[in-house]
């Protein structure tokens, strides 16, 4: 019986070759921060509060002036064609129609117009910068044309994270699949017929751009997880030139770099680390984040991922003071086992999850979750 997220990662185990699995589910170097996320979120415990009227709990949320069904959001993950044919546009519907917005990643498989234009939900765009900079200039511009409302720089992946799981696997750019590979693909057949219908996932969105640069070029360095490096703080003017709405910053884990955030102007932070995939060293997120928030001192909203598999983690991350959660892996494995209709499910779980949560913590609106409910802080 698939009941929680974690029923459909074993099953997602099932049906998808290791290299695809690996791929979503790997962290970097010795996976300790992968495990922190979650073994940290399990430690934070929440008090209750009793004898309030739960008739009616409202798990609604309203960020940068549009209304989320509940403070969850789909995280960005690149090479999402792995898993199945426009699975790009499944996560797109599935958050749209559960109410919950989705940041597309600048490494998706499908052009950021069609999934504008076969799904009519909130939908952020997560930027990378590689190549010349004209390539992000076109690629914001693109996504401002087709109704994206804010915009996502990704500031933890100044080069790619060491995943093991991924090397021996044989995963790099160009792919070229090694005997055993085939192997494990022969074995799952629904997969490999659908992949060999595809063909391979192609970064769509570094297609028909009018530059000199070549796509194969800029594919490779995307697949590679090849940046460009010289991104710093004094780039953000020139987002801004680029992208009037909502600005946010994700991957973002020191305080000090959180308060040079706000004195940017940057409209919101998400305290990610990247999952676990790219640097091992740092925190779980559910530790870093006491530390951002305080150094925002509530000047923009703090958002946060990396190991929520239940509604009940997105409560404690809103007690210590987030504004809301963006999932990864959990809509990833949705989508491998049951497509669209999968991501629908894990999204309406969580959300139900939140709910049930809410009712039983005696909170009825978002803002009744606090430090109040901390019970680890009165120890
Ligand atoms: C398969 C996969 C691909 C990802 N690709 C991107 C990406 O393209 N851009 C990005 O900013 N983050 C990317 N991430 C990181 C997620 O946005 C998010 O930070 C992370 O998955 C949250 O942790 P969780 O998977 O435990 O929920 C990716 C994560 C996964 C699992």
């Amino acid at each position: 019986m698939l009941l929680n997220c974690n029923d459909y990662r074993r099953e997602a185990k099932k049906c998808l070759p290791r290299m695809v699995y690996d791929f979503i589910d790997g962290g970097a170097d010795a996976e300790d921060c992968l495990r922190r996320n979650t073994d940290d979120l399990a430690r934070v415990t929440l008090l209750p509060r009793c004898l309030r009227d739960v008739t009616l709990v409202e798990t609604s949320l309203t960020l940068f002036g549009q209304v989320w069904k509940s403070p969850i959001a789909l995280a960005p993950t690149g090479f999402n064609g792995l898993l199945r044919p426009d699975a790009d546009i499944a996560l797109a519907r599935a958050a749209a129609q559960a109410g919950n917005p989705f940041v597309v990643s600048t490494a998706a498989n499908v052009r950021l117009e069609r999934i504008a234009a076969e799904s009519n939900g909130i939908r952020w765009l997560q930027l990378y910068v590689m190549g010349s900079r004209q390539i992000a200039e076109q690629i914001m511009r693109r996504a401002r044309n087709c109704g994206y409302s804010a915009l996502v720089l990704t500031v933890d992946v100044a080069v790619g994270g060491n995943r093991e799981r991924d090397t021996r696997n044989g995963l790099k750019m160009p792919f070229k699949p090694s005997l055993r590979t085939l192997l494990d693909f022969s074995l799952h057949p629904t997969w490999a017929l659908r992949f060999l219908g595809q063909g391979a996932p192609k970064f769509a969105n570094l297609e028909n751009l009018d530059e000199t640069e070549q796509s194969p070029e800029l594919a490779h360095a995307l697949g590679n997880r090849q940046m460009d490096r010289s991104v710093a703080w004094d780039n953000l003017k020139w987002l801004r030139e680029h992208w009037h709405g909502p600005l946010l910053l994700k991957g973002i884990l020191h305080p000090e770099d959180a308060r040079r955030a706000v004195e940017a102007g940057v409209d919101g932070l998400i305290v990610s680390n990247h999952g676990g995939r790219q640097l091992d060293l740092v925190p779980s997120t559910i530790q870093a984040l006491p530390g951002v928030l305080s150094a925002v001192a509530n000047a923009i909203p703090v958002l946060v991922d990396g190991g929520f598999r239940r509604g009940g983690d997105v409560a404690k991350a809103l007690a210590l003071g987030a504004k809301a959660v963006l999932l990864g892996r959990p809509v990833l494995w949705g989508l491998a086992v049951a497509g669209e209709q999968g991501v629908r499910t894990i999204l309406e779980t969580f959300n139900a999850e939140l709910l049930q949560a809410m009712t039983l913590l005696g909170a009825t609106r978002l803002h009744e979750l606090n430090a109040g409910n901390l019970a680890t802080s009165k120890c």
